[in-house]
């Protein structure tokens, strides 16, 4: 797929999932597009993992609480800790988030659906998963993703006006 192509068809997915099983290489392609993301200082804060067994996976979803999650047959996680490395900044929220964008345009590369959750897990729920995957306690586990092929269309959400958000050569300039 073209990379403008993925970038517009990208769209966060929260319906049924096919119960086709993913394959790990498939797992691993994606998790590439991860580890190539850039990060602040080049630290490369943010760690993987990518879950293909699905049971593994439903029992993630189980923590989640989702119905549409629990028939995802596979799934990633990313995990993260803060590392100051310039000027007293840390750069991990950013670098995980780069990541993240990689991960979801990869999936979607693939024919794969997504969703970057991260504000619904945070504290009891990270901590369950990362518990369940064995994730050392100096790591939390920042964004989980069920991942699948669609069941269901998935019309996405309304973006605002390009118009309202991006200008040429100065702010409120239109193109
Ligand atoms: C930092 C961040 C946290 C998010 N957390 C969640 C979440 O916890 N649950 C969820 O369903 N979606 C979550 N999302 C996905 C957003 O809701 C979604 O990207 C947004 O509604 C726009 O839709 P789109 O992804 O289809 O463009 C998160 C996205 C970001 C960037």
């Amino acid at each position: 797929m073209e990379l403008m192509n993925a970038i517009h068809e990208r769209k966060s997915y929260r319906k049924p999932y096919k119960p086709d099983p993913i394959p790990a290489e498939s797992i691993k392609e994606i998790l590439e597009a991860g580890v190539a993301a850039p990060s602040g200082c080049n630290q490369q804060t943010t760690r993987f993992i990518g879950v293909n067994d699905p049971e593994l996976a439903h029992k993630l979803a189980e923590i989640y609480d989702k119905p549409w999650a629990l028939t995802a047959p596979a799934a990633i996680l990313l995990l993260t800790k803060e590392h100051v490395s310039y000027r007293g900044n840390s750069y991990h929220i950013h670098d995980y988030s780069a990541a993240a964008e990689n991960i979801l345009l990869a999936a979607v590369d693939k024919g794969y659906a997504t969703t970057w959750i991260e504000g619904q897990i945070e504290g009891e729920k990270a901590r369950q998963m990362g518990d369940l995957l064995g994730v050392p306690q100096d790591l939390t586990v920042a964004i989980y993703m069920p991942l699948g092929i669609p069941a269901e269309e998935n019309p996405g959400v309304a973006k605002m006006p390009f118009e309202d958000r991006a200008w040429l050569n100065g702010y409120g300039k239109s193109f």
